[in-house]
């Protein structure tokens, strides 16, 4: 029987700290049921001790989830592996991940600490852990830049503390495969009972090599879990991308000889779910989950798939969940069919005035648009006003003109708090003109980062356009989303859903902090 492959997601985790990429409580739970429905082995739901927010969210998703176990971070310290345990304490299995620096780079310049007292802290912090849950993972920050007969001791220590995982960190995505995949080999070869522990492989995109490096990690050196993303979201260049090495080992299975348990055909729903929700857009040449990535544009293609489907493909755009943009609904749609398409989509509202709001939007969006896809339901539900996030903004209404050779005006309307409020100005464009009349009352002095619009179904002016808005202030970064089949509006959305997240103001510590 061939061996299993553990996939271990942190979108939720080391995802969510990319600039921008935060996510609130429901978001959180949002993405962690789809990655159930994945079926991801393990669900780093987040780190429980860096914020209350993150702590709510731990709790929510080990509640909610029952068939992935559930992570929370904790550094090497007593009071957040107890934050981390308590927040895991409704899970049906659950997970601590405590991780302390090992580099001599780390722990000279950011800890402070001798090699010495960073060996007694992760010896210490294990055995803590142990005695509050029974699946502990250790990981050595920075472990790919650590010294080896240093890092053989650590892990020497925390496996006979009882870490059942062992997770190598190239925290700062310097690797190369075959060093790195060589790297883990050696610490599995030179730690005495490094058999007592799971291997597990956790790679940053800096150089573009985060999924050969993990790929090597699992074929040379014989590591048995990865930690991926989806997307590929993660800090900088970001992490391991989960549907890229799931569909590697998939693929080619013949070479890498493992079972996985994930069911792919989720991987694109949730591909979608995570760019809807943190405003990341996915490249259109992606692998895997990129709008081109099954597209075949040059006749000579075209032709060949026509006659045999392997000429060109390697995989099935099904068997990732790829489905041509299909009509599902229409205007004359009752509740119903509705809720069904949601139950079909696998999109879980929280109670009844949950999908009463939801079916409410669609039927505007319904009046606007002759057909709506799948694509337009899933924007739908994540719109504020349907998930009851914290909406201290909301849009009301816009009017806007604009005519050749004229200055574009806007009129916007929106509710602060309970207050309605109007506001005018004028732009360059109706865009420029609409978020420069929200900002003339709000004076968020937010600075604007990004600005980009997408249409959420490809082929036609009919689609409904995309907005992600990126706004910077004091040193806080975030993004908000907006979809409306008028681009104006949904610029407005993602305006005011970025000042909401602003308005959270949810501070948390940062694990490479
Ligand atoms: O990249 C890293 O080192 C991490 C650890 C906290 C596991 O994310
Ligand atoms: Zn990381």
């Amino acid at each position: 029987m061939a061996d299993k492959l553990i996939i271990f997601d942190t979108t939720l985790r080391d995802g969510e700290q990319s600039p921008g990429a935060s996510m609130t409580r429901e978001e959180k739970l949002r993405i962690a049921r789809q990655l159930e429905r994945l079926r991801v082995d393990v669900i780093e739901a987040g780190f429980a001790a860096s914020s209350n927010g993150d702590f709510e969210a731990v709790r929510a998703i080990a509640s909610a989830i029952r068939d992935s176990t559930v992570c929370s971070l904790a550094r090497a310290n007593d009071r957040d592996i107890a934050r981390a345990a308590e927040a895991l304490k409704g899970a049906g299995h659950a997970r601590i991940h405590t991780f302390i620096a090992t580099s001599p780079l780390h722990m000279e310049k950011k800890l402070r600490m001798s090699p010495d007292q960073v060996l007694e802290q992760a010896r210490l912090s294990v055995r803590y852990a142990r005695k509050l849950c029974d699946d502990v993972e250790f990981s050595p920050e920075d472990g790919y830049r650590s010294e080896p007969d240093f890092l053989c001791r650590v892990l020497e220590a925390v496996i006979q503390e009882g870490a059942t995982t062992i997770n190598i960190p190239d925290t700062v995505g310097y690797a190369v495969p075959e060093l790195y995949g060589s790297f883990i080999a050696m610490l599995r070869e030179r730690v005495p009972n490094s058999g007592k522990a799971v291997w597990s492989v956790h790679c940053h995109n800096d150089l573009g090599m985060a999924v050969a490096n993990s790929l090597a990690g699992v074929k040379i050196g014989g590591a048995r879990q990865i930690e991926c993303t989806i997307n590929g979201l993660g800090e900088r260049a970001g992490n391991c991308s989960l549907e890229e090495v799931v569909m590697a080992v998939k693929t080619r299975r013949d070479y890498f000889g493992l079972d996985l348990g994930i069911d792919t055909t989720q991987i694109v729903p949730a591909s979608r779910m995570v760019s809807q929700t943190t405003g990341f857009v996915v490249q259109p040449n992606k692998a895997v989950v990129g709008a081109n990535a099954f597209a075949h544009a040059s006749g000579i293609h075209q032709d060949g798939v026509l006659k045999a489907r392997d000429t060109y493909e390697i995989m099935r755009a099904e068997d990732v969940g790829w489905s041509a943009n299909k009509i599902v609904l229409g205007k004359l749609s009752g509740r119903n069919a509705f809720k069904q398409r949601l139950q079909e989509l696998g999109i879980e509202l929280e109670s009844e005035s949950d999908i009463n709001a939801a079916f409410a939007r669609f039927k505007d969006l319904a009046d606007r648009k002759s057909e709506i896809f799948d694509e337009d339901i899933i924007a739908l539900v994540g719109d504020e006003s349907v998930t009851h996030q914290q909406e201290h903004f909301r849009l009301l209404g816009l009017r806007q003109q604009s005519e050749t050779g004229e200055r574009p005006h806007a009129r916007v309307s929106f509710t602060v708090g309970d207050t309605e409020h109007q506001a005018e100005s004028d732009g360059n464009g109706p865009v420029d003109a609409s978020l420069k009349a929200i900002e003339s009352r709000v004076n968020s002095g937010a600075e604007l980062l990004l600005y980009s619009v997408n249409a959420i179904t490809t082929g036609s002016t009919e689609s409904q356009g995309e907005v992600t808005v990126r706004l910077q202030l004091g040193g806080r970064i975030v993004n908000g989303v907006g979809a409306d089949p008028d681009i104006v509006v949904a610029s407005a959305k993602a305006y005011l859903a970025a000042l909401n997240k602003l308005h959270q103001n949810t501070e948390r510590v940062a694990a490479q902090g």
